[in-house]
């Protein structure tokens, strides 16, 4: 099966005092989607950015071609409503949240619609999936956290395939064009395997970020996956 895959570098291990311009590089070097961790130190152990650092690099997201790069912004945070509100209006593509982070997942998705955003539900590495069963009509993205969320420079947990090939059934099924993204550990040498569990959409930050050369990193993503 070949799929078109996304290659979505994660901001949360950019150097953030040079933001713009790792987001220029990070383009430069072929990446598809800007993907940023978005973390409230209240739903995961740690605080990252709000919607002013999507505002500010929005303008910056051109690719080499001159096409925007999707703004992939995945909201590690409880509540959900009104910080995807924010983001929307900040420049958003698409806004994930975990589904055990909203009282009203149908309401949180709606919402986020409502505003011209994509929407996705994000499920980390021991959460069911029964939530699909009622929305996957609904969503544009799946995300399968493959670490615990909250921090980069984690390993990849291997149960992930499993529950890919699971979540890969579901959106063959649905008939529907649902991205299968993966955040956490995606690495050159795990990106096939992953690819081959279903995946068509990587999140990818300390692989990437202090490299001396991302195109190197990103190249050997896209060859792997070829
Ligand atoms: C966890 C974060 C990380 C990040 C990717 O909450 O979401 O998964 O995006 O970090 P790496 O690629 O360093 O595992
Ligand atoms: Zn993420």
């Amino acid at each position: 099966m070949t799929r078109d895959y996304i290659i979505a570098p994660s901001i949360l291990s950019a150097d953030f005092a040079r933001l713009g311009d790792e987001v220029k590089n990070l383009l430069a070097a072929g990446a598809d989607w800007i993907h940023f961790d978005v973390m409230d130190n209240h739903y995961v152990p740690n605080l990252t950015f709000g919607p002013m650092i999507c505002q500010a690099i929005k303008p910056h997201a051109t690719k080499p071609d001159g096409s925007k790069a999707l703004m992939d912004v995945h909201l590690m945070v409880e509540p959900v409503d009104a910080l995807a509100e924010s983001f929307a209006a900040a420049g958003a593509d698409l806004i994930s949240f975990h589904p055990d982070a909203s009282r009203h997942v149908h309401r949180s998705i709606q919402a986020i619609k409502s505003k011209g955003c994509q929407v996705g539900l994000v499920f980390n590495p021991a959460s069911e999936l029964d939530v699909l069963d009622w929305v996957i009509e609904d969503i544009d993205l799946i995300m399968l956290m493959s670490v615990n969320p909250g921090f980069g420079g984690q390993s990849f947990i291997d149960s992930t395939l499993r529950k890919l090939e699971v979540v890969r059934k579901c959106i063959d099924a649905s008939g529907k064009k649902i991205h299968l993204e993966v955040d956490g550990g995606i690495k050159p040498e795990n990106i096939r395997r992953v690819a081959d569990a279903g995946a068509d959409a990587f999140v990818a930050g300390s692989a990437i970020f202090g490299k001396p050369d991302y195109k190197t990193v990103i190249d050997s993503m896209r060859a792997a996956l070829k």
